[in-house]
Parts: structure tokens; C-alpha cells; sequence
């Protein structure tokens, strides 16, 4: 198995990094534009590989894309991250000329990988790699929600004191801070409703800070979180190469799901060996749905903006 992970910036690097720690591939590439910067960072991590205990050999490459070849998984994480204060929702312009490129040039040596998108805006992004590749829908997959889901389960374990991997709980719709939809309603504690344990105002809460999880972050840390969308990234790598057919959030192509079309936008997917598998309906109520809906239309209009570049 041979992964690539495109821009060696702290969440490229830190998504290599888990890569490289669960030993999810044979050959792990890292590629950034900026001279030496991936060869450095690769070297940094095979330095830890007798620490650690891994035996994924980690290559750097300084925008050479004939080292990418024959990857079966890319994630791209390139573009520019959000400053404090900055909406991901700004970062169109710059980086969609960069998606745009990244996705050419790892199709000509990897025609057959799956993609993952991380890079901001992240919903818009999917869908201009979806637009601009012509891939097949289930080979392009948006990491988006499965990041705030996580978000969102360590917001309730903090209310509720209890372990985050206990709690079940998706955020879907889009990756902004007014898009996203944390479904407090659906969310259990092993099978009990999250709600029988929190009252009205603490689910307001949970909800409002689940949403502006990544701004608190880049005005406490200066930038763009790492840790987070890093481990984000790796685990959907992990369900891909593994076939594990596990359930995430994540951005992906709509076609009458969720009543949306012509989108691509964040709902509860398998990822296995083929990408997004399986689209499964959650059943909104009539709130969630005009949420979603609302959410839709935002970044449709995000979408938008690809036209006028
Ligand atoms: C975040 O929410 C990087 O968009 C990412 O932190």
C-alpha cells in the first residue's frame, strides 16, 4: 500500500505522522511545493521510526510528483491556513488555483487513488476536485465533518465527564463555522440519548462551541489547528486501506441524498477499500432538514465562486 500526503505544512505533517505511526502503508510520500521542507520533515519522522516502532519508509519530495506513483490514497491538505479572525470561507480564491493543480498532477502518476480533500474551504474544495478530476464520486471524500464529529464528542464529554470514545455523536452539513450541524438530538452515550443528561442551555452550548471549535483554536494557537485535522485525515486513510466500513462524516457528492443535488456536502458515509461506500439517511426531523438545507445554500454559493475564478 502507498499513501501520499500533499503539503508537509502541520496538518500534512501530523496526518503523515499518524500514517507512519499505525503503519498503514508500506511507502508513505510526503510532498510540499516549498523547497525541502517535506525532505526534512520526512527525515525528521524516520528518525523517530526505531522509537516508535514502525516500518513505513517515509519519503520527502519537493514537488515532484513522479515520487507520488502508484499511490493508492492521497490527501491533500495544501493551500494557505486560516489566520485569526480569517473565515475558512476567504481562502477560496488562493487555494482552488492550488487543489486544482495538486489534483492533476497526482492523477497522471496515481490514476487510480482516492482522494482526500482537507484543504479550506473544504466543502467547496471537494467539489472542485470532484468537478475538475471527473473521478468517480466515490473516490473523492471531504474530511470536513469527520473532524468536527470529533470536535463536537470532546465538547459533550467535557459536559457530560465522561470517556469521548463512549459517546456516538456526527456533525454533518457544511465545514464552516455557520454551516456546520452538530446533531445533539441523535447523540448518545453509549445508547442512551446525550440529552436525558443535559440541560437545555448546556446543549446550546455544546452545539455553539462545537461550531466555532477550529476559530477558538486559530485565535488561541495563531494559526490552523493540526492535531485534530491531522488524526482526522489518517483515520479515513485507515478505514480505506484497511476496509474497515466504518462510520464517518464526510463531504461527498450528493445526488438527491439529504434532498441536495449538484453538491458536495457532509453526511454519515461508510469509507472502506472504494472510498465513500454507503450514504446512510439519519432521518432529520424538519429543523435539522431546514438546517441542512440552509447550510446547502451557503456553500452552494461558495461553489459559486469557482465559476468567477
Ligand atoms: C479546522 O477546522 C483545519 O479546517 C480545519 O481546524
Amino acid at each position: 500500500m502507498k499513501v501520499t500526503v500533499v503539503g508537509a505544512g502541520a496538518v500534512g505533517a501530523t496526518c503523515a505522522d499518524n500514517i507512519a505511526r499505525k503503519e498503514l502503508c508500506t511507502e508513505l510520500v510526503l510532498l510540499d511545493i516549498k523547497e525541502g521542507i517535506a525532505e526534512g520533515k520526512a527525515q525528521d519522522m524516520m528518525q523517530t521510526a526505531t522509537l516508535l516502532g514502525f516500518d513505513t519508509k517515509i519519503t520527502g519530495s519537493t514537488n515532484d510528483y513522479t515520487k507520488t506513483a502508484g499511490s493508492d490514497v492521497v490527501v491533500i491538505t495544501s493551500g494557505l491556513p486560516r489566520k485569526p479572525g480569517m473565515t475558512r470561507e476567504e481562502l477560496i480564491g488562493v487555494n482552488a488555483g492550488i487543489v486544482k493543480g495538486v489534483c492533476e498532477n497526482i492523477l497522471k502518476h496515481s490514476p487510480d487513488a482516492i482522494i482526500i480533500v482537507i484543504s479550506n474551504p473544504m466543502d467547496t474544495m471537494t467539489y472542485l476536485a470532484l468537478q475538475s478530476t471527473g473521478l468517480p464520486k466515490h473516490r473523492i471524500i471531504g474530511m470536513g465533518g469527520t473532524l468536527d464529529s470529533s470536535r463536537f464528542k470532546y465538547q459533550l464529554s467535557q459536559h457530560l465527564g465522561c470517556s469521548p470514545s463512549d459517546l456516538n455523536a456526527v456533525v454533518v452539513g457544511g465545514h464552516g463555522d455557520t454551516t456546520m450541524i452538530p446533531l445533539i438530538r441523535l447523540a448518545t452515550w453509549n445508547s442512551t440519548p446525550v440529552t436525558n443528561f443535559l440541560s437545555a442551555e448546556q446543549q446550546e452550548k455544546i452545539v455553539k462551541d462545537t461550531m466555532v471549535g477550529g476559530a477558538t483554536l486559530t485565535a488561541l494557537i495563531g494559526t490552523s489547528a493540526w492535531y485534530a485535522p491531522g488524526a482526522a485525515g489518517a483515520a479515513l486513510v485507515e478505514a480505506i486501506v484497511r476496509d474497515e466500513k466504518k462510520l464517518f462524516t464526510c463531504c461527498v457528492a450528493l445526488d438527491g441524498e439529504y434532498g441536495q443535488k449538484d453538491i458536495c456536502l457532509g453526511v454519515p458515509v461508510t469509507i472502506g477499500r472504494n472510498g465513500w461506500e454507503k450514504i446512510l439517511d439519519f432521518q432529520l426531523n424538519e429543523s435539522e432538514q431546514a438546517a441542512f438545507n440552509k447550510s446547502a445554500d451557503a456553500v452552494r454559493s461558495m461553489n459559486d465562486v469557482l465559476k468567477t475564478l
